[in-house]
């Protein structure tokens, strides 16, 4: 649980940095070049929103707890805030990414929401909210983070062009890169999740205990609400908030959860939700939901929602606003589902157990800044989250301020830093020549197949899977430790390498690796290596205008390398200096 929390509040904490100068003022909002410089932009801590609530009787369900419903309603309304903020115009939710509610909050007791843009995009935005409650002695417990993606709309409806945004810190810098690749995630949700049910083998058969549990009809959890859309519903457009139909959908929700658990239930997660479409005062929004998928102490109930006006005494036409997924827990043994008295029940069913293994490999490989196992094995359906681990480690290492300079030599800088017991070590090298443009040494480093010819501790390299993707790839790489360790096994990575160009002028390139389990890993000569495995590691490249390339390579060490990391730093040895400058000769002779 707080290993996501830490997780997800390194990747929205750009939302609370403080800020280094004072606001922009957006002179010019119909911008059409992000690339300029000499424009001005926001920044997100000019977006940044802060909400503070007590929780009292109305804000509670009957078990007591602040109501998911209410709490999402908050969210969207703080996050849609910080949104119209940046646009300076109304703004619609697009979608909420994957939500996990991490602890509960009683009557008397205040959360606060934050709530700032991460990302501009061309009409959407990124928008990440953390909310956390206050405990008596001053401390603050988190509760949950979300990030929604928001689009700027005129008065038609018709989604228009942000005004320039830019990050100003490390930290929002590391966010603004991952923002983009949460957006991938996003984007892909549905052909990930159609991969998967493709692959997908029907082993969930009830094991003997559970011929003792009563057995539910899927049709028996079968709720029907209408809801009519009034002027508090919505923003002055007439728009309805999508926090409002977050709110309808959960309430309706639990009803179902609660009709098939006959027992306390809390609502644990919320899926990825995605609005199709929009609606307005006046419009009938009709929702339904039904359990699809049950396990000893988890319900998925599944809702849709549909949206039509019947003024001047017509139906119009039915609109499907959107489907979204909650996930309830129990602490008693629930029943068993039979999903099969519904017409679409088995479909569904099949579906929500795909949908259960996307949420446990996201939850868990997005919460795996550090695990005990750090290989996770990569396949169809994990791909997303590993790239984006990939990557959000490597940022987040990349945007820490505690790095301590221990070394400097010939434009090379050696610099450590600690985390819960780890040493991560960064080597800076500053080009000599300025023939090596950042996207000349970008393309040859991201290539670890001719890595050999300017690292004299690489021994090969061989690609292992087939492109998942135009920017991913895993290799296996055999490596010695140091110069003089031929005596040594060999050092064996299997790493994914995601690699990835600025998506703007003047931003870095990022090649991030980590360990992996691949599918085509079939190593016969194991007794002849040591497999190692690497969290984080990588380089990223950058260079100013008119000045040379700088090149950063961030590795955590292991016990093999440590000793060579701790000699350099002394002054004993200087293999990364000479690793450097063979990398430099080669990036200056391919050119
Ligand atoms: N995840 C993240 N971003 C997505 C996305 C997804 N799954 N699907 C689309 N987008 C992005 C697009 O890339 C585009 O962003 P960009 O311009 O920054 O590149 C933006 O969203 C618009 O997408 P597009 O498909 O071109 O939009 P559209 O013109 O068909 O409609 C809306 C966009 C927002 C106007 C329309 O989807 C809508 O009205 N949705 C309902 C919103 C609403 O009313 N919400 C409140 C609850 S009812
Ligand atoms: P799908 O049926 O493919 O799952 P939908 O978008 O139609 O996708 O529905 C989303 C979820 O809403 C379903 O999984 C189901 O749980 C619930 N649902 C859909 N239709 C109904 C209905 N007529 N009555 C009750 N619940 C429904």
């Amino acid at each position: 649980m707080f290993a996501i929390a830490y997780y997800v509040v390194s990747m929205i904490r750009c939302t609370t940095v403080k800020k280094e100068t004072a606001p922009n003022q957006v002179k010019r909002r119909e911008m059409t070049d992000f690339t300029n410089y000499n424009v001005d932009f926001k920044t997100p801590e000019d977006t940044k929103v802060e909400m503070c609530k007590i929780i009292q009787s109305t804000h509670l369900n009957k078990y007591g707890h602040l109501s998911s419903g209410q709490l999402l309603k908050w969210v969207d309304i703080s996050a849609c805030l910080a949104a119209e903020k940046l646009a300076g115009r109304p703004c619609v939710t697009l979608s909420v990414d994957d939500l996990y509610f991490e602890d509960k909050v009683h009557v008397g007791e205040i959360i606060s929401l934050v709530s700032g843009v991460n990302r501009a995009f061309n009409t959407s935005m990124e928008v990440g909210v953390e909310v956390k409650k206050e405990n008596d002695d001053g401390t603050r417990k988190l509760i949950c983070c979300a990030f929604l993606t928001f689009v700027a709309i005129n008065g038609a409806g018709k989604k228009v062009k942000l005004p320039p945004f830019q990050f100003k810190s490390s930290s929002e810098k590391a966010c603004f890169t991952l923002a983009e690749e949460r957006r991938r995630v996003r984007i892909a949700h549905s052909k990930t999740m159609k991969v998967l049910l493709d692959s997908y083998e029907d082993s969930n058969h009830p094991c003997a205990s559970d011929i003792r549990r009563k057995v539910v009809k899927g049709l028996c959890t079968r709720v029907e609400s209408v809801e009519l859309v009034l002027p508090q519903h919505a923003n002055h457009h007439g728009n309805t908030f999508g926090g409002q139909i977050m709110e309808w959908m959960e309430g309706i929700s639990s009803i179902s959860a609660v009709r098939f658990a006959k027992g306390a239930i809390a609502l644990r997660s919320v899926d990825m939700i995605h609005f199709r479409g929009p609606s307005q005062v006046g419009d009938r929004i009709v929702l339904r939901a039904l359990v699809n998928h049950a396990t000893r102490n988890s319900i998925e109930v599944g809702v849709r929602v549909e949206a039509y006006n019947c003024e001047n005494g017509n139906m119009g036409e039915i609109r499907h606003i959107n489907s979204a997924f909650f996930i309830f827990e129990s602490t008693l043994t629930l029943p068993l589902l039979d999903p099969t008295g519904t017409e679409d029940g088995t479909r569904r069913h099949r579906e929500a157990i795909a949908r259960a293994k996307i949420r446990l490999d996201r939850r868990y490989i997005l919460s795996s800044q550090r695990v005990e196992k750090l290989s996770v094995k990569l396949n169809r359906s994990n791909v997303m989250y590993l790239r984006l681990n990939n990557l959000s480690c490597l940022s987040d290492l990349a945007s820490k301020s505690d790095w301590k300079n221990v070394s400097n030599d010939e434009n090379l800088t050696l610099s450590t830093r600690e985390q819960n017991g780890v040493l991560f070590f960064k080597v800076s090298k500053k080009l000599s020549s300025s023939r090596v443009t950042d996207f000349h040494a970008f393309n040859i480093l991201s290539n670890p197949l001719v890595r050999k010819n300017w690292d004299p501790l690489m021994i090969s390299c061989e690609k292992l899977s087939k492109d998942i993707g135009e920017d991913d790839c895993v290799f296996r790489t055999m490596m010695r430790s140091g110069m003089n360790d031929d005596d040594d096994k060999k050092n064996e990575f299997i790493l994914l390498y995601s690699h990835r160009k600025p998506t703007r002028k003047g931003d870095s390139y990022i090649i991030a690796m980590r360990s992996v389990v691949s599918e085509d890993d079939h190593n016969k000569d194991g007794d002849n290596y040591n497999r190692m495995e690497v969290a984080c590691a990588g380089f990223i490249i950058h260079q100013d205008p008119g000045q040379n390339t700088e090149i950063s390579y961030y590795n955590e060490t292991n016990p093999k390398m440590v000793r060579y990391v701790t000699s350099d730093v002394a002054g004993f040895s200087k293999l990364y200096s000479v690793v450097y400058s063979k990398m430099e000769k080669y990036l200056i002779d391919s050119i």
